[in-house]
């Protein structure tokens, strides 16, 4: 019978690759996408438990969720929700106790176990699916996968060993797990075959990447291991595949043949997303990042030595327990020391279960606020610069979405930047040359070059050009 399921993602890009795979899992079983919740006989929220307010938003939706139900009900019809993702991993059956509409809870190991647990709600009420281990989903998810479009996600790592003070992915996700590179190889070559040609890698700690080598090929072995870059190398050689892009890295993991990978592999995109979160050494050694101020812009000369023309984006957090005035002083410096293309900012968000909760010089909030509010300047100031710079050149932009305005397409340049243009709709999917003409605070705009343009991994190469870098 014919169902329908309206998917609503909050969070980062791993979120966005698990609700693409929950909508496979879900698809042999009759469910089609539905455009609105009012729509659908399942609803899911798949959650984000990174922040306070991120956790909070979803019992605001679950309120409006709840009515929807009520009506449909009403009207004969099903109506089930489903909580999944981080918030459901942390907080389980408090969701319901919480928020008692909702009829199943399940975390981001648990999703290949859907149609189980929708079977479980029906018959008993209510479902949790709570795994913890990574490895059974990514044997079990359904090779059959919709196409995400020419720009895709694709999840080769999760979970986290770090445990950072402030951060609460090492208990939503579990343990560092790497799936096997000859499932990953493989998964990208249905993918470009359904129409992708860029695809980011993703992982909590993507570089720290360590899956098992295929067996029978160069370099794999029974026990060989391969990191990101022997992985990004290999994916280059996938025919069809332009772009390579991977997130999100931890400094302390950038090791030499990846460093390596940005000079020899030209598909891999010259934009890299670095959290280095503070430039005081205080405020890193009690966030446990365990690497120094100065660690980090050493891998970032080290990078640019391999990819002059790499532009760098980051995480920063404003407003740690115990952070100075001094200390933001030094977050300052680094920002300008390095110049960053682009940067998320946040303030410090006390998170249940994690060690700064409980740390002492909690920082008040108007605090934070003026920190982030200066961080946050000097950051737009750099992107604002980074993308004038554009104007004049002529760069390849994978046209990936079709823009508000009529007869126009959007796309992504290999620097990560918006840009806008006026083309035909049956450019969308390919890279074009676009003259950039036009910048704003956060995007580009220009018109078709005359050319056709070549396959991007023949430019790129050539688009080593000052002004890539921020002022
Ligand atoms: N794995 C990535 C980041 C995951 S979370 C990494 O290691 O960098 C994304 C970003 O959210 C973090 O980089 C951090 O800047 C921010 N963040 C995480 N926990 C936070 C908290 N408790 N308060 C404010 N920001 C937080
Ligand atoms: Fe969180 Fe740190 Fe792990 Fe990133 S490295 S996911 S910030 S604990
Ligand atoms: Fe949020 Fe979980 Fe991602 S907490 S940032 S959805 S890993």
């Amino acid at each position: 019978m014919q169902k329908s399921v309206y998917i609503k993602t909050y969070g980062c890009q791993m979120n966005v690759y698990d609700s693409a795979r929950m909508a496979d899992v879900l698809a042999p079983r009759g469910y089609r996408q539905a455009e609105a919740p009012e729509d659908a006989d399942l609803i899911i929220l798949n959650t984000c438990h990174i922040r306070e307010k991120a956790a909070e938003k979803v019992y605001s939706e679950l309120g409006r969720l709840k009515r929807i139900k009520l009506n449909r009900r009403a009207a004969g019809k099903d109506a089930a929700i489903a909580v999944a993702g981080c918030v459901a991993q942390a907080e389980g059956a408090e969701i319901r106790r919480r928020a008692p509409a909702v009829d199943l809870v399940f975390g981001p190991q648990s999703y290949h176990r859907l149609p189980e647990l929708l079977d479980r709600a029906k018959r008993d009420g209510s479902a949790i699916g709570q795994d913890f281990e990574a490895d059974e989903k990514f044997d079990t998810l359904p090779e059959e996968s919709a196409s995400q479009g020419p720009s895709a996600f694709l999840t080769v790592q999760e979970g986290c060993d770090k445990f950072c003070t402030f951060c609460v992915v090492p208990y939503t996700r579990g343990a560092e797990f790497s799936r096997p590179a000859a499932a990953i190889l493989a998964e990208a070559r249905r993918m470009v075959a359904g129409g992708t040609r860029e695809i980011a890698l993703l992982g909590q700690n993507v570089n720290a990447y360590a899956g098992a080598a295929p067996l029978g090929v160069r370099g794999g072995a029974k026990g060989g291991v391969w990191g990101l870059g022997r992985l990004i190398r290999e994916l280059a050689e996938v025919e069809g595949l332009d772009r390579i892009r991977y997130t999100t890295s931890h400094p302390r993991d950038m090791d030499d043949d990846l460093i390596a990978a940005h000079a020899d592999v030209p598909a891999l995109m010259p934009y890299l997303h670095l959290p280095v979160q503070s430039g005081s050494d205080r405020i890193l050694a009690a966030m446990n990042r365990k690497h120094t101020a100065d660690d980090y812009r050493r891998t970032v000369d080290r990078l640019r030595a391999s990819r002059p023309d790499l532009a760098l984006s980051s995480d920063f957090i404003v407003g740690f327990p115990g952070e100075t005035d001094g200390d933001f002083a030094a977050t300052l410096k680094l920002v300008t020391g390095i110049g960053y293309a682009q940067a998320y900012s946040f303030k410090y968000s006390a998170r249940p279960g994690t060690p700064a909760a409980e740390a002492d010089g909690q920082v008040p909030e108007a605090v934070k606020a003026g920190r982030l509010a200066a961080l946050q300047q000097l950051l737009e100031a750099q992107q604002a610069a980074f993308n004038h710079a554009c104007i004049g050149r002529t760069m390849p932009v994978l046209l990936d979405r079709p823009g508000r305005k009529p007869g126009q397409l959007v796309g992504r340049s290999p620097w990560m930047q918006a840009v806008h243009v006026a083309a035909p709709a049956e450019r969308l999917g390919s890279i074009a040359d676009i003259a950039i003409d036009r910048a704003t605070a956060n995007s580009l705009a220009g018109r078709l070059a005359a050319a056709p343009a070549p396959p991007a991994r023949v430019r790129t190469g050539g688009l080593r050009a000052e002004g890539a870098r921020a002022a």
